[in-house]
């Protein structure tokens, strides 16, 4: 699904991004992407959904090389990724329910489409009795529910979840990576990146580990155990 070969990323012409990443990412796959603070997590993301290009090497998507993707491509792309950003990014000043329906107007879907959709949606991430209230009413769990039910309310092909239990209590952190297990068990390929090894720790699934803008590992399970 998705290929890096020999990418790298400076930003302002010295500051390492990523430096000579090779990574492949089947269709199905569940991965986390974990490294301290700096060490390339949000650079790697944003290349995906071709937020960035690379300053060397190249990321394909199904094949396509993202870099000589036209501008007019890229909503098209863009549509078959959710992404649930470092910083949430939930509207303030809209309800739980508009959020949600907000990212279906934006494809052109109906608003009947929308009453249909969101309510089963938001009923799924167990938030529907929270359906009107604003984000900044909700915990920092049930915010990223929201934030994942948008990023997956067009049904897309990948979901990118950029440090989701970055500000989570360990037993939130937890139910929120079921949440995307769960996600990911109905056939969606889902990648997390996140700082937070112990909750990282306890789930047998692919780990690359990024260190300075370099793969340091990847293996399954946090120690490779295979
Ligand atoms: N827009 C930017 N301008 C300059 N440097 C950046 C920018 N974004 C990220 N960086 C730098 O690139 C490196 C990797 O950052 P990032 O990908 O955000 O890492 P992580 O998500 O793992 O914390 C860091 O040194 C960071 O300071
Ligand atoms: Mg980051």
């Amino acid at each position: 699904m998705i290929e890096f070969h020999r990418v790298s990323v400076s930003y302002n012409g010295h500051i390492v991004g990523l430096d000579d990443v090779n990574l492949a990412i089947q269709q199905g796959e569940f991965l986390f992407v974990v490294g301290p603070t700096g060490s390339g997590k949000s650079t790697l993301l944003r290349l995906i959904i071709r937020d960035l290009k690379p300053t060397k090497g190249r990321v394909t998507w199904k094949g396509r090389d993202l870099a000589t993707l036209h501008d007019r491509m890229v909503p098209g792309l863009r549509r078959q990724i959710g992404f649930v950003p470092q910083d949430i990014g939930l509207l303030p000043n809209k309800k739980v329910w508009e959020n949600v329906a907000y990212a279906m107007r934006a494809v052109g879907h109906t608003r009947r489409e929308v009453r249909e959709r969101v309510p089963k949606s938001l009923e799924r991430f167990g938030i529907l009795h929270r359906a009107d209230a604003f984000p900044s009413e909700l915990s920092g769990g049930e915010q990223q529910r929201v934030a994942i039910a948008r990023a997956l309310i067009n049904s897309p092909a990948l979901l990118l979840a950029d440090e989701p239990t970055g500000h989570l209590d360990p037993d939130t952190s937890v139910e929120i990576i079921e949440v995307l297990e769960r996600v990911n068990t109905r056939g969606t390929t889902v990648m997390m990146a996140t700082h937070d090894l112990t909750t990282v720790a306890h789930v047998k699934r692919r780990v690359v580990r990024l260190e300075a803008g370099r793969v340091a590992s990847d293996t399954m399970g946090l120690n490779g155990d295979d």
